[in-house]
C-alpha cells in the first residue's frame, strides 16, 4: 500500500513537470481520466483461459465483467469465487463491504458515528494492479469494483466493443488508483418535447455507466406530453401523452409502468440512480388538458403544440390538485429507488393565480404575501408528503425565490447564482448552468472544449461552503431534437462533462483529452452512437475588399474538415478554394465534412453590402448583453439574421425602444431603407409597433420619410423574421439615416407572461 502511494506520488510530478513544459503525459486511453495511473512493469496476457474471480460482494459486476467479455470476444468466462480462484490468468473483483443503501430511512436507524462514516466514504473509489500474473480489483464498494471494471473495458481496444476482439490480447501492465470528484454525474433526458425509445435510453444508461456517470434525470412530464402511465389516473396517458401537431399529425408516446420497471433495474445494474422529474407548478398543460379542474379556470385546454412557457398551471388554491399530485407521487415513489424525486418548480407565470379566487384566499389563509410565496407554500407541501414517502425533493433553481426546505436540493441552470446561493444556504446543488450544461444548444454557443473547462465550484464559496456542490448535470432538452438528432447533440460533449465531475482539474488538460476523444469516436460508433463535431467546424470573417466588395473568408476549426459553398441557392456545392468577394446581396451555404460525417446543422448565411455597411452607426439604447450580434456593428456588419434568433446575428433589446443612426460619410442617393425583426412570442419576442425612418444632413435636423409596420397579427403563433421596408416613392439624397423601432414595452394581456418587459430582435439597419 505504501509503495503504491509513493509511485503515484512520483508519477504527479512527472505529470507536473509534462504540463510545464506544455508537453502532454503519456496518458491511457480512459475517459474520465483516473486520479492516479502509472505504467506497470509486465503486461497481463487474456486469453481463452482468463477466468474472472471475486468474492460474494463483487459477484454481481464479475457477471456484468464476464458477460461483457463474452459478447467481446464471442466465447464464455467463467466466474469462480475468490476463495477457489487460481494462483495465475485471472482477473480478481475484491469489494470489502457490502453495498449500503443510504435511504434517509436507513439513515435515521443508524449510529450516528457510522452515518458519518458511510457517508464520507468515497463509493466511487477502487485501485486496479494490471501484471503478467493477473489484474486485480480492490474497492470498497461494489460502485467502485463496477468503476473499475468500466476502466478495464477502456483499456482494451475498440474491437473490444465492436464485439470483435480476437485473443489472445496483451493488456499493459498499469497501476491505477481512482475515485470521483462529485457524487452526483448526471444526463437529463427531455422524453417529453420528443419521445425516446425504451431501448434508446438503455443504450444511454450503457453510455453513462461507460463513463462513469450514474444519474439519469429523466424529465418525464410537460406541456407538450405526460410521458409515464399513472394507474389512478388514465387520462394522463390516454389525452395528455398526445398532442396534435400544427400539421394535423398526432404525435406522443409514454412510458408503461412495466417497461418503466425494466428500464430502473437496468440502470441499477450499471449502478445510475434514475431520478424522475414530475415538473410542477408549471410546464403542467398536459395533465391540465387530461384533467381541466386541475387548472385555475378549469377551461379545456390542449396539449400543447408550441415550445415556450404557458400561463395554465395547477391551481395552489384547490386541495383536489395537492391530492392529485399526491397520488401521482405516490405511484412514481414506488417505481424509483431514488432518494430523489425532482419536482421541477421552473418558468412558474404567476398570472392565472394572481386572477383566480382559490388561489387568493389560499394566500390570505396562510398568511402569504404573495404568489412567490404561495409557490413556497406548494412546493413545501409536496416536499413534506414526500418526505413522507423518505424521499427529497430537486428543484431548479426558482424554488430558491420564496424559501425551500432544508433538505431541498437545487439544481442551477439560470447561471450558477441560484446554486451559489443555495450552497450558502446550506443546501445540496446540482450545477447545470445554460453557460456550459445546455446539451440542447448548438456548437456555437456550447463547444467540446467550452464544456471542458466548466468548474461546478464557485470560487467565492467557503471550504465548507464548497462542501454542497454535489455536482453537475447536462441537460439535453428536445424541443428541437427528435431522438435521431439527440446523439450529435449529447455526443462527444457528455464525455467533456465526465471528466469535469469525475477527475480533479490538476488531472486535465483539454488537448490531452481531446486526443482520447478522438480515439472513442470508433467506441461510440460500436456502441450504436453517432456522435457529432466537437466544434463548430469552420467561422468566417468578413472584410471590406476592392472595389467595396465585402470579402467572406473561411477559417477551419477543425484540420480534417473538407469544406464546399454553394451560392444562392444555385447548382451544386462546390469545393472551397480562395476567399469570395460579394457586391449585391447573396446567400452561400456551407458543407462540411469530418471523417465521412456531415455536419448536421445548416450553415447558411446571408450577405448585404449595402450602403450603410461597415459606416459609423449610433445606437440610442444598449444592447442586451445576451445578444450582442457581435457587438458595435451588429447592426450594420451587412449579416442577415437566420430563422434563429439565437444565431449570433441578432441584436436585441428588452422593455426599451430600438434607435440607430447611421452616417454614411457624406451625401448619398437613398432609394429604400428596411431592416428584419423576429417574432416569436412565446420567447417575448414582438415585432415593433412601427419602424420610423428619417433623413438628415446634418445628424440634428430630422425630416421624417416614412413608417414601415407589419400586419402580422401579434398572436401569431411561431418563430420568425418579418422584413419591415420601405421604398421611397422617389430617391433622395443623405448623409445621416436613422431608425427608430418602438417596442411593446411589456407583454400584452392576452400573453402567457402579461406585463414582462417585451423584447426587440433586429438583424441589420439596410439602405440601399
Ligand atoms: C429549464 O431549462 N427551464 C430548467
Ligand atoms: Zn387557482
Amino acid at each position: 500500500m505504501m509503495r503504491m502511494k509513493f509511485l503515484f506520488r512520483v508519477f504527479l510530478v512527472t505529470v507536473a513537470l509534462a504540463f510545464a513544459g506544455q508537453e502532454l503525459p503519456a496518458q491511457i486511453n480512459v475517459i474520465p481520466m483516473p486520479e492516479n495511473y502509472s505504467p506497470g512493469s509486465s503486461a497481463f496476457e487474456l486469453n481463452d483461459a482468463t477466468i474472472v474471480a471475486a468474492n460474494p460482494y463483487a459477484m454481481a459486476e464479475a457477471k456484468f465483467l464476464a458477460d461483457w467479455l463474452s459478447q467481446a470476444t464471442g466465447r464464455s468466462f467463467s466466474i469462480v469465487n475468490m476463495d477457489s480462484m487460481p494462483q495465475s490468468n485471472v482477473i480478481v473483483l475484491s469489494c470489502t463491504k457490502r453495498k449500503i443503501d443510504l435511504t434517509p430511512e436507513r439513515l435515521k436507524v443508524m449510529p450516528d458515528s457510522m452515518a458519518r462514516r458511510v457517508l464520507q466514504a468515497d463509493k466511487s473509489a477502487y485501485r486496479m494492479n494490471v501484471s503478467a500474473r493477473g489484474i486485480f480489483v480492490n474497492a470498497e464498494y461494489d460502485e467502485g469494483v463496477f468503476y473499475a471494471v468500466q476502466t478495464l473495458r477502456q483499456l482494451l481496444p475498440a474491437q473490444a466493443e465492436e464485439k470483435k476482439l480476437t485473443l489472445p490480447l496483451s493488456i499493459k501492465g498499469a497501476l491505477i488508483s481512482d475515485k470521483a470528484r462529485f457524487e452526483h454525474r448526471g444526463l437529463l433526458l427531455d422524453c417529453c418535447r420528443h419521445f425516446m425509445s425504451v431501448d434508446f435510453i438503455k443504450n444511454y444508461i450503457d453510455a453513462l455507466a461507460y463513463y462513469k456517470m450514474n444519474v439519469l434525470h429523466w424529465h418525464l412530464t410537460e406541456d407538450q406530453g405526460w410521458r409515464i402511465q399513472i394507474d389512478r389516473y388514465p387520462l394522463l396517458t390516454e389525452i395528455g401523452a398526445w398532442r396534435i401537431e400544427k400539421d394535423g399529425t398526432r404525435y406522443g408516446g409514454f412510458y408503461t409502468k412495466e417497461e418503466i420497471r425494466d428500464i430502473v433495474a437496468y440502470a441499477q445494474k450499471r449502478h445510475v440512480v434514475i431520478i424522475p422529474e414530475i415538473e410542477l407548478p408549471g410546464h403542467s398543460s398536459a395533465a391540465i388538458a387530461a384533467y381541466p379542474e386541475l387548472g385555475c379556470t378549469h377551461a379545456k385546454i390542449e396539449v400543447e403544440n408550441e415550445w415556450g412557457v404557458f400561463k395554465d398551471i395547477y391551481c395552489a388554491g384547490d386541495d383536489g390538485t395537492f391530492d392529485f399530485l399526491e397520488n401521482v407521487l405516490a405511484e412514481v415513489c414506488e417505481l424509483f429507488p431514488s432518494p430523489f424525486i425532482h419536482i421541477g418548480g421552473d418558468e412558474v407565470p404567476k398570472y392565472r393565480w394572481e386572477n383566480c379566487d382559490r388561489c387568493q384566499k389560499r394566500i390570505k389563509d396562510e398568511g402569504l404575501k404573495n404568489e412567490a410565496e404561495l409557490q413556497t407554500y406548494f412546493i413545501e407541501r409536496i416536499a413534506k408528503f414526500l418526505e413522507s414517502k423518505q424521499k427529497r425533493i430537486i428543484g431548479w433553481d426558482e424554488i430558491l425565490e420564496g424559501g425551500i426546505p432544508a433538505d431541498a436540493m437545487v439544481q442551477s441552470w439560470r447561471g450558477m447564482e441560484g446554486g451559489e446561493h443555495a450552497a450558502q444556504e446550506s443546501h445540496a446543488v446540482v450545477m447545470s448552468p445554460t453557460s456550459h450544461c445546455y446539451f440542447d444548444y448548438g456548437l456555437a454557443a456550447t463547444d467540446l472544449r467550452e464544456v471542458y473547462s466548466f468548474d461546478p465550484i464557485p470560487e467565492s464559496l467557503t471550504p465548507s461552503q464548497k462542501q454542497f456542490i454535489k455536482g453537475g448535470e447536462c441537460n439535453m432538452w428536445t424541443e428541437h431534437a427528435p431522438q435521431e438528432l439527440v446523439d450529435g447533440k449529447v455526443f462527444p460533449r457528455l464525455l467533456a462533462l465526465a471528466e469535469v465531475l469525475w477527475t480533479y482539474p490538476d488531472q486535465r488538460n483539454y488537448d490531452a483529452f481531446y486526443l482520447r476523444v478522438e480515439k472513442h469516436y470508433p467506441i461510440l460508433k460500436a456502441m450504436g452512437i453517432t456522435a457529432g463535431f466537437p466544434t463548430v467546424p469552420m467561422d468566417l470573417t468578413v472584410r471590406p475588399g476592392e472595389y467595396s466588395a465585402m470579402v467572406v473568408e473561411i477559417n477551419k476549426n477543425i484540420s480534417n474538415a473538407v469544406v464546399s459553398v454553394k451560392e444562392n441557392d444555385k447548382g451544386d456545392f462546390e469545393p472551397y478554394v480562395d476567399p469570395i468577394a460579394i457586391t449585391e446581396p447573396t446567400t452561400l451555404e456551407w458543407q462540411v465534412e469530418m471523417d465521412g460525417r456531415s455536419y448536421p446543422e445548416v450553415l447558411k448565411w446571408s450577405y448585404d453590402p449595402h450602403l450603410g455597411w461597415n459606416k459609423n452607426i449610433k445606437l440610442a439604447y444598449i444592447p442586451s448583453p445576451y445578444y450582442t450580434g457581435g457587438g458595435e456593428h451588429a447592426m450594420n456588419d451587412g449579416r442577415l439574421g437566420t430563422p434563429n434568433f439565437r444565431d449570433g446575428i441578432w441584436q436585441a433589446a428588452q422593455g426599451v425602444d430600438m434607435s440607430a443612426v447611421i452616417d454614411l460619410g457624406n451625401a448619398q442617393r437613398v432609394e429604400s431603407l428596411s431592416s428584419n425583426w423576429f417574432h416569436y412570442g412565446n420567447a417575448w419576442i414582438f415585432l415593433p409597433l412601427q419602424v420610423d425612418y428619417a433623413i438628415s444632413d446634418d445628424g440634428e435636423n430630422w425630416q421624417s420619410v416614412g413608417i414601415a409596420t407589419s400586419d402580422v397579427n401579434e398572436k401569431t403563433p411561431g418563430e420568425f423574421p418579418v422584413p419591415f421596408e420601405l421604398k421611397l416613392p422617389k430617391p433622395v439624397s443623405a448623409r445621416f439615416v436613422r431608425m427608430i423601432a418602438k417596442n411593446h414595452g411589456v407583454c400584452p394581456t392576452w400573453h402567457d407572461a402579461p406585463g414582462e418587459p417585451s423584447w426587440l430582435f433586429c438583424d441589420e439597419f439596410v439602405i440601399h
